[in-house]
């Protein structure tokens, strides 16, 4: 029987929830974040759900503190059966405008921590035959405007799952990847980029959507059951997916004008 999960960020937003989906299946949860405060309450409610766990603190762009948990998983759960990649960080910005260092910090946090997370927990996941989820964004099949650093992470994110998922075929590791869009959590906290107005388009996003992080982590569960590989939690993101897969030209038209439309918000703001 398979019941001992992983989950970086769980901290917050959709790791929390996650966490306590499986929680009322009655896991066993390693939760690590660099929220420290926020892992010590999801595990009081993963406890009030019917699960239960540990807390670590894991920064993953630091490959030795993902190997510690690994470590930490053996010793306390006997090996992990699902690894939940989900800490990440929001930026946005026009490419003339985001500095090389916006993109060293995005890219190390929201693809290499999910490298590096896939990495350290192979060995286990092998031995087990369990699940690797990935936490990309619609961002990686759409690759909206004055985002392009995100869009290539999650996009990276993407690519690195379909490998992993022929890869690891033969190990019996099932792998999975999950494409939300825009939904409220705390993940404006993390933004990064070159002006407030810029902050506050992505914050009218996120506050727009029509499901919750609670409602993805029911979904990815179901889906995950199922064995889907690509699961995209957004009605909206599964009909934009299927525009932009049978005529990409259309797509990066509206995209374009989306762009300028963004170009004179951001004067204006
Ligand atoms: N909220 C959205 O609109 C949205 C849309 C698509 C994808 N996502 C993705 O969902 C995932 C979860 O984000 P969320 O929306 O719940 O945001 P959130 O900010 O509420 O949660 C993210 C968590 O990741 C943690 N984190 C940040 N940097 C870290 C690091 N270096 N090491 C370890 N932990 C770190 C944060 O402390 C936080 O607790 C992210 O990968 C995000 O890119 C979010």
């Amino acid at each position: 029987m398979q019941n001992r999960m992983m989950i970086t960020g769980a901290g917050s937003g959709l790791g929390r929830e996650i966490a306590l989906r499986w929680a009322r299946e009655g896991w066993q949860l390693a939760l690590s974040d660099v929220n420290e405060p926020g892992l010590a309450e999801t595990l009081q409610l993963v406890r009030a759900a019917g699960g239960d766990g540990f807390t670590q603190r894991c920064d993953v762009r630091d490959y030795s503190q993902l190997t510690a948990l690994a470590q930490a998983c053996e010793e306390k759960f006997g090996g992990i059966d699902v690894l939940v990649n989900n800490a990440g960080v929001a930026s946005g910005g026009f490419f003339s405008e985001l500095s090389l260092e916006d993109w060293d910090w995005q890219i190390a946090i929201n693809l290499m921590g999910v490298v590096k997370g896939c990495k350290a927990f192979l060995p286990l996941l092998e031995r087990s035959q369990g699940k690797i989820v990935n936490v990309a964004s619609m961002a990686a099949l759409m690759q909206g405007p004055a985002m392009s650093n995100y869009n290539v992470a999650k996009a990276g994110v993407v690519a690195l799952s379909e490998s992993l998922l022929i890869e690891l075929k033969m190990q019996e590791v099932s792998v999975h990847v999950v494409c939300p869009s825009f939904f409220q959590t705390n993940l404006l906290d993390s933004f990064r980029g070159p002006t407030p107005a810029m902050k506050a388009q992505v914050g009218k996003l996120l506050e727009g959507s029509p499901i919750s992080a609670a409602d993805i982590a029911d979904y990815m569960y179901d889906e995950i059951a199922k064995g889907e590989f690509m699961i995209l939690p957004h009605e909206q993101g599964r009909l934009a997916w299927a525009l932009k897969q049978a005529n990409p030209q259309q797509l990066y038209s509206e995209m374009a004008a989306m762009a300028d439309k963004m170009r004179v918000k951001t004067k204006q703001g």
